[in-house]
């Protein structure tokens, strides 16, 4: 049946948190015969035009998916490339974030990353602290079991400090201790490249996050393709648990 925005048993709605898996990279690069970075290298441009199509959108915050705690296993000459492209974003796009008014942030183990990149989060996320538009969270050396062990510790030390009763442990309050506890869950996370599975990523908060697997690699992945995923959103219908609001 063909979507209509007021149709009851679709949700209608923009999502408020989207987050991505940016997947495929280098398989966009073999198939054009390049080295896999230039395919990194071209997935810089998809970001821009995501970020700037959501924040044009009003979506509140969107979380990207940019090196994962696995992601150290690959050639070493790759992960460099990809810690100084990082790095180089940064600097460049600086002035985009801000004139978008976004608030730049990060998750992950971020003290393991190289010092210059450590330099330029800080610097991002500092100048762009007090922007009021749309969140942009970049997770870097995220790994979503780590963060969960890493909260469960942080629980552990204020229960060992007397802080907290283990008989008030809800999931709001774990909640709490995820890297950024100020982040809502997202409401429809993607993944490029057609790819089926999870990756680790926001395990915690994706608990019921509406899935969208795009064919396309990433740096094909630019604004109809969003669009194609936002519009596969607003037809679903969301239960969390409950029953359908059809008659
Ligand atoms: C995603 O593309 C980028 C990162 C994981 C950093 P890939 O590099 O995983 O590309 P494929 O999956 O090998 O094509
Ligand atoms: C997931 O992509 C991680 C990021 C997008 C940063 P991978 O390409 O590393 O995922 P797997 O290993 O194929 O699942
Ligand atoms: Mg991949």
């Amino acid at each position: 049946m063909k979507h209509k925005p007021d149709q009851p048993s679709a949700n209608g709605i923009l999502p408020k948190h989207i987050a991505i898996i940016m997947d495929g990279n280098g398989r966009w690069a073999r198939e054009r015969g390049l080295r896999r970075v230039k395919g990194h290298e071209e997935g810089i441009n998809s970001v821009r035009e995501v970020t700037e199509t959501c924040s044009a959108m009003k979506i509140r915050q969107l979380t990207l998916y940019a090196f994962s705690a696995e992601n150290w296993k690959r050639p070493k000459t790759e992960v460099f490339y990809l810690m100084s492209l990082l790095e180089r974003y940064l600097i460049h796009e600086r002035p985009t974030i801000m004139k978008d008014n976004i608030r730049f942030t990060a998750i992950g183990r971020l003290n393991k990353l190289p010092a210059g990149v450590r330099r330029e989060l800080k610097n991002t996320s500092e100048v762009s602290a007090r922007n009021t538009g749309m969140v942009m969270c970049l997770a870097l050396n995220y790994g979503g079991r780590t963060e969960i062990a890493d909260a469960a510790r942080s629980l552990a030390k204020a229960v060992d400090a007397g802080e907290l009763n283990p008989s008030r442990i809800t999931p709001r309050v774990f909640a709490k201790h995820l890297y950024d506890p100020q982040m809502s869950d997202p409401d429809l996370l993607i993944r490029t490249a057609g790819e089926m599975r999870w990756s680790n990523f926001l395990l915690w908060q994706a608990s019921y996050a509406e899935f969208f697997v795009s064919n396309v690699f990433w740096p094909d992945f630019r604004e109809p393709q969003l669009m194609e995923a936002i519009e596969a959103y607003r037809q679903r219908e969301r239960r969390f648990g409950g029953l359908s609001r059809k008659p």
